[in-house]
């Protein structure tokens, strides 16, 4: 009766809305595509383990089938002889297998080790989770940023991570696997990308209320393209002092309460007890908020006014702003480049 309903025809939309939802295309978050060699090495991994489980379903569901039609019942035949138990079978297909698990564990371990390595030559960044966003540190460049990773395409990055509050899980699907952010030890992950090029994150570990929203971004480029991010990040803020709407946004930073929280390098340098991004250079990060948000006027809009509307959960207040104070501060992050 249940299977009867179930199968109601109007049912059959959401089974085709699954089946078409692998058909998209340029799926940011799509663990098919790998776009640099860790991410390859799995998906190699996991095609060769896919095509041997399609052989095996294959053979299996054919002698299931051919006996099926082979041994029914036809008149005028006798029942055939009923049997329980055959060892020399029973043996057969618990060897079977044990041979092929065997088979596909040589190149699964091989892949674990590989991926755990420390590459040689490496770009060391730190990783650090929060609820919700990710803190990037660049221990050789004295860099902070947040929520977007900007990393040399071609180039092996070793990220040391770990977490400020509760687990959570960084995953560049494109990139490689994921791999647990823990408070108090560090977990080890490579990346690197091929090309040039934008790919997203997501915490892979439920972490609270706005964990959906916990995303980030890489951005890959080239060696000449890095060089010149990594000047630009490594420079102060300028404190601005020309009567400006973007000079009204900065007094609005320093005394609305947003420096308890935010650094803004030579504008405002002691970090408080809670740590959100780093604002220095926020212009140049394509998305904020968990890079749940495109860094644009009317999103930073809807944030400033209410932060929790956006991401439920966030430790950033409703500072209750005024419309100018918000125009001036949005006037103030464009210049923070
Ligand atoms: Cu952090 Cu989910």
């Amino acid at each position: 009766m249940l299977m009867k309903k179930f199968f109601k025809f109007k049912n059959f939309k959401y089974f085709f809305l699954v089946f078409i939802s692998a058909c998209i295309e340029n799926a940011p978050l799509d663990s098919l595509s790998p776009e640099g060699p860790y991410a390859r090495s799995i998906d190699e991994l996991f095609w060769l383990t896919f095509w041997i489980a399609v052989i095996i379903f294959v053979l299996v569901q054919g002698v299931l089938l051919i006996s099926v039609f082979i041994f029914r019942e036809k008149p005028n035949k006798p029942e055939p002889k009923q049997i329980h138990g055959n060892t020399k079978l029973e043996i057969i297909w618990t060897v079977i297998p044990v041979l092929i698990l065997a088979f596909i564990a040589v190149p699964t371990v091989r892949t674990i080790f590989d991926l755990a390595r420390e590459p040689e030559d490496a770009l060391k960044i730190e990783v650090i989770g929060h609820q919700w966003w990710f803190e990037y540190k660049y221990p050789d460049y004295g860099i902070t940023t947040a929520n977007v990773l900007v990393i040399p395409s071609d180039t092996p990055i070793r990220l040391e991570m770990w977490s400020n509050d509760v687990l959570h899980n960084y995953w560049v699907p494109k990139l490689n696997g994921k791999r647990y952010l823990v408070p108090g030890q560090k977990t080890y992950l490579n990346l690197q990308a091929d090309n040039p090029d934008e790919f997203w994150a997501q915490c892979g570990e439920y972490c609270g209320l706005s964990h959906s929203k916990m995303r980030g971004r890489v951005i890959s480029l080239s060696e000449s393209d890095f060089d010149s991010w990594i000047k630009i990040q490594q420079q102060n803020a300028i404190k601005l002092e020309d009567g400006s709407l973007a000079a009204e946004g900065q007094t609005v930073y320093l005394n609305a309460g947003c420096t308890q929280c935010h650094v803004i390098n030579g504008v405002w340098d002691t970090q408080g007890d809670r740590i959100a991004p780093n604002l220095t250079h926020f212009a140049t990060r394509t998305v904020f908020a968990g890079a749940s948000l495109e860094n644009n006027e009317e999103n930073l809009t809807n944030w400033l006014a209410n932060p929790a509307k956006i991401k439920p959960g966030t430790f950033m207040p409703n500072l209750e702003l005024t419309e100018a104070e918000i125009n001036a501060l949005i006037a103030y992050l464009g210049t923070l480049k």
